[in-house]
């Protein structure tokens, strides 16, 4: 195909992809008990609901899981299994970060409509982004298994126990890198009040959309 037809072609792909994005921005949706409990309505929450807060936090989980949408929006090696049918195991962060610095897509590319005055510096792969993946927001996340990246896990208790003991043990080739050191191991029997806590964080769309 000739260059300027392939350019054609690219900006019909990239409207597209423009498109839907606006769509999801546009997406709102309705105050979860917990949005209304840091907003100081004390009452949001049940009391075991409290005590799941309280678990999640003793737990460790805020370490990644803050914020608005409960994630750091950064990227962890905790040792979960691949997903791919091969069974290799996926590099995750590493793989991704040259990926994207050969995109055409990129914020600084020539289809981008914000390309900053100063771009912001080219992410490097370091030794622990070997097998990391970014945490996942955990808004909706009882709604949403399987669980992990490559949806090995098929409920709550499994995935956060997978936490508890840092996924795969050494020397299992379904899985690679070493686990984050942040990932520290906890009571175990603080998994029920946590699952009760995560399933209040309910995701419930503004319907129809403004
Ligand atoms: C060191 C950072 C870190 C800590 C601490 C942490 N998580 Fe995670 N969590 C992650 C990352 C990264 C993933 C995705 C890992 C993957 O798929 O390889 C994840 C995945 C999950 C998932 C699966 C979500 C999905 O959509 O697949 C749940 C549920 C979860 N975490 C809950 C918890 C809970 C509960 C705790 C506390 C016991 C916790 N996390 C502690 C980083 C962390």
């Amino acid at each position: 195909m000739a260059p300027a037809d392939q350019d054609a072609v690219t900006r019909v792909l990239v409207n597209m992809g423009k498109s839907i994005a606006a769509f999801l921005r546009s997406l709102r949706v309705t105050e979860s008990p917990l949005d209304a409990y840091a907003s100081g309505q004390l009452d949001a929450l049940t009391a075991q609901q409290k005590d799941g807060l309280l678990a999640f936090l003793t737990a460790g989980c805020a370490q990644c899981h803050y914020g608005p949408r409960l994630t750091d929006g950064s990227f962890h090696n905790l040792r979960f299994p691949t997903g791919r049918q091969d069974h290799t195991a996926d590099p995750g962060r590493s793989d991704g970060i040259p990926f994207l610095l050969a995109s055409e897509f990129r914020q600084t590319g020539k289809y981008s409509d914000a390309i900053p005055a100063t771009p912001p510096p080219d992410p490097i792969v370091t030794p622990n982004l070997f097998g990391a993946f970014k945490t996942p927001d955990l808004r909706g996340v009882a709604f949403t298994l399987p669980f992990g990246h490559g949806g090995t896990y098929g409920g709550l208790t499994s995935v956060i126990e997978a936490h508890r003991t840092a996924g795969l043990p050494t020397g299992s080739t379904l899985t690679m890198g070493d686990a984050e050191r942040f990932l520290v191991s906890f009571d175990p029997t603080l998994e029920p009040a946590i699952i009760t806590f995560l399933d209040a964080l309910r995701l419930d769309m503004v319907n129809p959309p403004p």
